[in-house]
Order: structure tokens, then C-alpha cells, then sequence
């Protein structure tokens, strides 16, 4: 079950994430996390050399999982890096991993006291999987964080081009739907 309330949370950014100023970025990481291209590399980047120090301390991060560091020259108060799942074809826990993803970061940003987070397009890149599908996952998980953890004030999707930003757009569009079709459907029960 989905609350509107939560939906309402939810803001949908094109642009670079590393500008935003909200409590944490979420990094789309690798296992090593010490860094790599797309928005990692972006976001290290941004950061400077002191989230590679940090980075080297945590020793790496399962898939699925998530940890923690300062933000240093970002605008951001913490990152948290996430480590998406590589597509392989659907068949490899691929979609559990990835709503893993989600939930951990929105856990972990929640156990920090922070309550706007921002999330990249998490393994639709460099990891290949299939844009609709993975953003279909990261709408229905946080909307059902937001709904059972009301601490979270603000959840922003942050896509990178015109067109992640319609299939965000759509599939938000999906979930407020269904979600009035269920209030209607109890009101009536
Ligand atoms: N701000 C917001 N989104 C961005 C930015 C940015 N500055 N740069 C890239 N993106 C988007 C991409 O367009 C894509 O939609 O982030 C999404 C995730 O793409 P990747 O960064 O390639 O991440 P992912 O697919 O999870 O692959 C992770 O790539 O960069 C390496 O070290 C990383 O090995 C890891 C792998």
C-alpha cells in the first residue's frame, strides 16, 4: 500500500546531482567504491580528494548495500554509495538487488537524521539495466519507504537527459493512478 502523502515527497530534477544541496547525494558505486566514470566519477570529482581518503576506510560495499561518507566540496551534507547490480539479463536477483539499493540508502540517510536525498538513475548506466524497468523499481520502493518511514521529508530523482525524464515522469504517473484506483476500490469496499 502506497500513501498520496508519500507520493507528494517525491520531486523529479534533471540535472546534475553533484549542484544539489539537499542532506545526501546517493552515489551510483561500484564494489571497490573507490571511485569510477558516470556519476561516480562525477561526484568524486566534484568532492575532491578527500572522499577517496574516506573511501579507501570503508573497504568496499556489497551489492545491494549501502554506506556513508562526509560530502567534503559538495553542497551536500553526506553521500551515501549505493553499489547497483550489473544487468544480466534479469535472471540474477537483479531486481531485488536493486530495490535493495534503494531501500538501504533511504535506511541508512534515516539512521543519520538526514531527510532529503537525492537519487541517480542507480545502474541504468554503465550496468545496462533496461531504463523502464529499473526506474518502475525505484519508484515503487520509495514510495513504499516513504509511506512506512514518514521521517523522510523529500526524495528527489535526479535524471541526466530528456528522455530518463519522461520514462521517470511515466512511471510516477503509473503509481499515483493505481494508487487512487486502490483508495477508490476500499472506499467502496
Ligand atoms: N548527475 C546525475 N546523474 C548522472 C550524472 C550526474 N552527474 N552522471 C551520470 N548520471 C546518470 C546516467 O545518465 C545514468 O542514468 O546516472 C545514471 C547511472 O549511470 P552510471 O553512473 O553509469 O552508474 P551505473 O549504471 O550504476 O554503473 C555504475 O559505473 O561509473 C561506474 O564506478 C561506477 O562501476 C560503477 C558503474
Amino acid at each position: 500500500m502506497i500513501e498520496q502523502s508519500a507520493l507528494k515527497k517525491i520531486v523529479l530534477y534533471r540535472g546534475d546531482i553533484v549542484k544539489l544541496g539537499v542532506d545526501a547525494i546517493v552515489n551510483a558505486a561500484n564494489t571497490s567504491l573507490l571511485g569510477g566514470g558516470g556519476v561516480d566519477g562525477a561526484i568524486h570529482r566534484a568532492a575532491g580528494k578527500e572522499l577517496l581518503a574516506e573511501c579507501y576506510t570503508l573497504h568496499g560495499c556489497a551489492v545491494g548495500q549501502a554506506k556513508i561518507t562526509d560530502a567534503y566540496a559538495l553542497p551536500a551534507l553526506k553521500i551515501i554509495h549505493t553499489v547497483g547490480p550489473i544487468w544480466q539479463g534479469g535472471h540474477a536477483q537483479e531486481a531485488d538487488l536493486l530495490r535493495s539499493c534503494y531501500w538501504q540508502s533511504l535506511s541508512l540517510a534515516e539512521q543519520h537524521g538526514l531527510r532529503t536525498v537525492a537519487f541517480p538513475a542507480i545502474s541504468t548506466g554503465a550496468y545496462g539495466y533496461p531504463l523502464k524497468q529499473a526506474t518502475a523499481i525505484a519508484c515503487q520502493t520509495v514510495a513504499e519507504y516513504l509511506t512506512r518511514h514518514p521521517f523522510i521529508n523529500k526524495v528527489y530523482f535526479v535524471v541526466f537527459n530528456i528522455n530518463a525524464e519522461k520514462v521517470y515522469q511515466e512511471a510516477l504517473a503509473r503509481l499515483i493512478e493505481s494508487e487512487q484506483i486502490q483508495e477508490e476500490e476500499t472506499e467502496q469496499a
